[in-house]
């Protein structure tokens, strides 16, 4: 029954096994970080700042203070430079935003944490924070954002690079567009909230907080704190959506610890959704400008895509995905560059396909205005360009699935009734749109650590510091363990989120199962030698123990990919950033594609857009568990419909704050805005790209989505609509 719910999966990978921890998140007995009940436990409530960029003046807290209940007030005038300094993730370091709170009387940005009140409630806590008053000196209208006059553009000449001659190419072409596309700045708003926990027993720390990488907390809150890492411990067994926002160390964690330490007991915070829009990462804001120029029977001659990223004052943080966007299509003469913005906000950062999501909306709206431009079949001109080695360096890809992606999804789609003309498939009073784009995203992998102990009554644990966000992570691991040695899923258990198991790299960059799955793969395998029953059927493992004599066999593995070297395994149990080999592997390029088509219906009168249907298709290697690929893909389908009509966050230009950081006000779709949305998957198999054949899919279902809505919407309308959300007013 099960597998018919897959039956387009058939081939493509393994048995599509429900959620390995289903009983006890629909039982309440998984426990979130917030979830944990710490013996004597004091409450902490953050105080934000309400100005864009100056200093504080003076806080008045004598009424706070005299709440019943409350213990303490930590502001700057306690701290000053408790927290040490850490460098930025990109640079080295561990910490998402390296802005130390509660350092100064400097206020860099709206929302920024200025005042920590300790409380025997939390209820006690958050009044006594509305008590507080705050005097500012110094207050300057902040550049709010990417277009703000004050805001700083930074090129970054390390990611301009051109093959061949673009403009020259471009100017003799006989057919060009030239065209600037923006994305908005929006927020993760996972279900979970940004909790910390923090309990000291004598000189050992542990703190409970959802993690998509704990060692790099570990590791980056000792450097903050001053203090040996051994004697820290991280615990994250569940995340409640981490989509990047908890990838790295944020410095509220510290903040949590050193009041744990002053108060001699266990401290509690649970962020609110409007704080965590400024307590850790974000998608900026960006711009692109994109030319393309191609022969007319659509060969491209001459490609460019510049792009500006927001960032802060305090940190440099570019994605740079012109990088990838121009690496896709064939192509002789191809032009890149990337700045920043530099402008009064918190460090923006990760959040699903980071590069991935704004980029292509910009490559995959251009490829079809130069398809109308040229009279020609979107699908077509992508065919045309389609390539197997890359434009710059020349290096073939490992494996790319981009067209059997386009015909898959188009045959179910049904692309082939589609009447090109703008505005020529009008049903009744809707205008009727039918458009397509490519899904891409890099097959980064990292080095892992996985350990696995075969017991004699049959039973597998399986033991790595990965995490489980939701994906699956539980199962694929239990999956694996069960099929390589040979026990039913059942028999595996499966210990996650903990800093005390073996290494495994940042759960994000959708390296998961394309890091874990090696690691328990060779950890069983070690298993198998060890027995003696190497190559022999899996079964043979289990009687091969029980004549030994033994009670249990474990064995650890460590694995890496392709390109790393083996002492990189030592950053990783250090949590360092990027332990991970990328895509920029000397010999070849690693990508997973895929393919959108949309439809949309646009009211003649009202201009309101609907998306009724969206069909994608995506070959990501070898699928260990299509049930769990089949929900990343929707999901992220889902994410990019999103993107294409409701995702942004508004910004006050005034002081820079976030006009609508609660769920009541910023959008997203409800039930009632999503129709049909069908995932194919289409089989690939791809030997080299790692040890498992597995590409990640995390990201890659909501790369390109949302330029195939835009370009459903110039083919229902004629109207090409350039900035994303696409609104109505827009069509007006
Ligand atoms: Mo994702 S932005 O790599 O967590």
């Amino acid at each position: 029954m099960a597998d018919a719910l897959f039956p387009q999966a058939s081939g493509a990978g393994g048995r599509p096994f429900p959620r390995h921890e289903a009983r006890e998140k629909v039982t309440g007995r998984a426990s979130f970080a917030a979830d944990m009940r710490l013996a004597g436990t004091a409450y902490a409530f953050l105080l934000t700042s309400r100005i864009g960029r100056g200093a504080i003046a003076a806080f008045d807290r004598a009424e706070a203070a005299a709440l019943p209940g409350v213990i303490d007030i930590l502001t700057f005038e306690e701290l000053a430079d408790e927290v040490r300094p850490v460098p930025f993730v990109f640079e080295g370091g561990y910490v998402a935003d390296t802005l130390r709170p509660m350092a100064t009387a400097d206020v860099a940005h709206w929302g920024q944490p200025i005042a920590l009140v300790l409380a025997e409630r939390e209820e006690i806590a958050r009044e006594a924070a509305g008590l507080i008053t705050v005097a500012y000196r110094d207050v300057k209208p902040p550049a709010a954002d990417i277009d703000a006059d004050a805001a700083e553009t930074l090129p970054l000449e390390s990611l301009e690079e051109s093959v061949g001659d673009f403009a020259a190419a471009f100017a003799d072409a006989p057919v060009r567009i030239e065209a600037r596309y923006t994305t908005p700045p929006q927020h993760h708003n996972a279900m979970e909230l940004l909790a910390t926990q923090c309990r000291w027993d004598g000189d050992r720390l542990t703190v409970y907080e959802p993690s998509q990488y704990v060692n790099n907390v570990k590791h980056g809150l000792a450097q903050q704190l001053g203090i040996d890492p051994a004697r820290i411990r991280v615990v994250s067994p569940y995340v409640g959506g981490g989509f990047g926002g908890k990838g790295f160390l944020t410095q509220r964690t510290a903040l949590i610890a050193i009041a744990a330490r002053r108060l001699g007991r266990p401290v509690k915070l649970v962020a609110t959704r409007e704080q965590g829009f400024t307590l850790s990462t974000y998608r900026a804001e960006t711009r692109h400008d994109v030319r393309l120029a191609a022969s007319r029977n659509g060969r491209l001659l001459a490609h460019a895509q510049e792009g500006w990223e927001l960032t802060s004052r305090a940190d440099v943080l570019a994605f740079g995905g012109s990088e990838m966007t121009t690496r896709l299509y064939a192509c002789p003469n191809i032009h890149r560059r990337v700045n920043v913005v530099r402008a009064d906000r918190s460090t923006p950062g990760f959040m699903r396909a980071p590069a991935e999501m704004p980029y292509p909306f910009a490559l995959e709206s251009a490829l079809d205005e130069l398809a109308h431009a040229l009279n020609m079949d979107p699908v077509e001109l992508r065919r045309v360009n389609d390539t197997e080695v890359e434009p710059f360096g020349g290096r073939p890809y490992t494996s790319r699935s981009l067209m059997p992606c386009f015909d898959a999804a188009s045959d179910a789609f049904g692309w082939r009734d589609r009447t090109p003309e703008p505005g020529s498939m009008r049903d009744g009073d809707w205008l009727v749109g039918w458009g397509c784009a490519a899904a891409f995203y890099p097959t980064y992998a990292a080095d892992a650590a996985a350990r696995v102990r075969l017991s004699a009554d049959g039973r597998v644990h399986v033991a790595s510091a990965t995490h489980e966000l939701g994906q699956g992570n539980y199962t694929m691991m239990a999956q694996v363990a069960a099929e390589r040695l040979g026990v039913p899923i059942e028999a595996v258990t499966v210990s996650l989120g903990d800093t005390d198991l073996p290494p495994a790299p940042v759960t994000g960059g959708s390296v998961g199962a394309a890091s874990l799955a090696p690691a328990v793969m060779a950890a069983c395998d070690a298993i198998l030698r060890r027995l003696g029953s190497d190559g022999a059927p899996a079964s043979d493992a289990l009687a091969a123990l029980a004549a030994s004599g033994q009670g249990a066999v474990e064995e650890y593995a460590e694995t890496r990919p392709h390109g790393v070297t083996p002492e990189t395994i030592g950053a990783l149990s250090r949590g360092a950033a990027f332990p991970a080999g990328g895509v920029h592997l000397p010999d070849r390029v690693q990508f997973a594609f895929g393919a959108h088509f949309v439809e949309v219906r646009v009211h003649s009168r009202t201009r309101e857009i609907r998306v009724p249907r969206a069909v994608g298709a995506f070959a990501a290697g070898r699928i260990i568990n299509p049930r769990m690929v089949h929900s990343q893909l929707v999901g992220g389908m889902i994410w990019g419909l999103a993107s294409a009509l409701h995702d942004a966050t508004e910004i006050d230009g005034r002081n820079g704050s976030y006009m609508n950081a609660n769920l009541a006000d910023y959008l997203v779709p409800v039930n009632a805005d999503i129709g049909e949305v069908e995932a194919i998957l289409v089989p690939e198999e791809d030997r080299r790209v790692n040890a498992a054949g597995v590409k990640g899919v995390g990201e890659l279902g909501t790369v390109g989505a949302a330029a195939a809505v835009a370009n459903a919407v110039h083919h229902a309308t004629g109207t090409r609509l350039r900035s994303l959300p696409l609104r109505l007013e827009h069509l007006l």
